[in-house]
């Protein structure tokens, strides 16, 4: 097995290097090449995703991926901006089923900013569609507007569109994941504004009665969702939707569970080959203080582990040293709280590395 390390920028390098470490304590066999990717491949290459990334990452089984981003780029045109590297990875190598779960550890149940009752045990999985829609939707572009309000005026637009094969294969995806699961699924749609979503929602109720009569099925608006995500996120379970509305629920539910800082995610393709990265960003303003949680990414390493290595049980050991780190009362700056020890980057993988070889967590 061969597997792309690709660090990016900001925090993305102190983050990936501590679950390299745990990944190397692991005792299991596998190749790593490192490359470079983001802001930090366009500064040496002049591209972020250049030909000699994506060729590493197209021969490995799995990627793992920290970060891209960084506001100093923000002038460069569209094509050159760190965004595109991971853009072009889940477009290229065709990772259309995301699988981004909101956990809540129940050490952490009191760093979310909703009262503990509503998330205490909290387990939701959402699946994004990661190759579609308006993310990645033609044509779209700037151009002098011919109709519309404002007749002459400078105007920009962007395509949504969503193919029947599309949306069928990532249905089988969040319908399957639910069996596994409380065989309960939300689809997520804006079927009352959008045709897009309408078939969207046509689509999902077709796949679903012609496979998946034994899989409970509810279908929410996406404001809805957003809505109930934050008054009884307990009563969600899989929470399935498109490339875009599932970009805006990631967050706000990653942050029911206290920090995205915890939140690992799992990009697969349909052979199950996978990237894997935290969900969250590079945080250019905490970059280099050593600071940054990289629980996130070591999550990322277990799904990794799990999902495209087929080592079930090594992820189940990296798991549970995460929640014995918790549990010791560590904790990086993000989900801090009165009575726990603060630590940064490196001691939290040090950290991490001890619970799963079995020595004292010291702090
Ligand atoms: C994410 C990120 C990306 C996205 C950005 C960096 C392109 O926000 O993985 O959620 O919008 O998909
Ligand atoms: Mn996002």
């Amino acid at each position: 097995m061969k597997i792309a390390i690709l660090p990016g920028d900001g925090i993305g390098t102190e983050i990936v290097a501590e679950a390299v470490k745990v990944m190397q304590v692991l005792d299991l066999r596998f190749e790593t090449e490192t490359a470079l990717v983001g802001g930090a491949a366009y500064e040496a290459h002049g591209h972020p995703l250049p030909e000699s990334t994506l060729q590493l990452a197209k021969d490995a089984d799995a990627i793992l991926f920290g970060a891209v981003g960084d506001w100093k780029y923000d002038k460069l045109e569209r094509a050159l901006r760190p965004e595109q590297a991971i853009l072009g990875l889940r477009k290229h190598l065709g990772l259309f089923a995301n699988f981004r779960p909101a956990l809540c550890y129940p050490q952490l149940t009191h760093a979310s900013s909703l009262k503990p009752e509503l998330v205490a045990g909290l387990d939701i999985l959402i699946i994004r569609e990661l190759t579609g829609d308006i993310y990645f939707g033609q044509p779209r572009g700037r151009r002098t507007a011919v109709d519309g309000q404002f007749p002459g005026a400078e105007e920009a637009f962007d395509t949504m569109r969503y193919s029947r094969p599309e949306i069928e294969r990532i249905a089988h995806v969040a319908f399957q994941a639910a069996r596994k699961r409380s065989n309960k699924v939300t689809s997520v749609d804006k079927a009352n504004v959008l045709e897009t979503f309408q078939f969207w929602k046509d689509v999902v109720t077709e796949v679903h009665a012609a496979h998946y009569p034994d899989v409970e099925l509810q279908h929410m608006y996406v404001d809805n969702a957003a809505m109930q995500l934050v008054k009884a996120p307990k009563a969600f379970d899989v929470v399935f939707t498109g490339n875009m509305f599932g970009d805006i629920l990631s967050d706000e539910a990653a942050m029911l569970t206290g920090s995205i800082g915890m939140l690992p995610s799992a990009s697969l393709d349909k052979n199950n080959k996978g990237l894997y990265e935290p969900s969250h960003g590079s945080a250019p303003d905490i970059a280099g203080k050593g600071v940054a949680n990289p629980l996130a990414t070591i999550l990322s390493l277990a799904m990794m582990l799990r999902y495209t290595l087929q080592q079930p049980a090594a992820a189940e050991r990296v798991e549970a040293a995460v929640q014995a780190v918790l549990s010791a009362g560590l904790r990086t700056g993000d989900i801090w709280s009165e009575g726990t020890t603060k630590v940064g980057t490196q001691a939290m993988g040090d950290a991490v590395i001890a619970a799963l070889t079995g020595k004292t967590i010291t702090t």
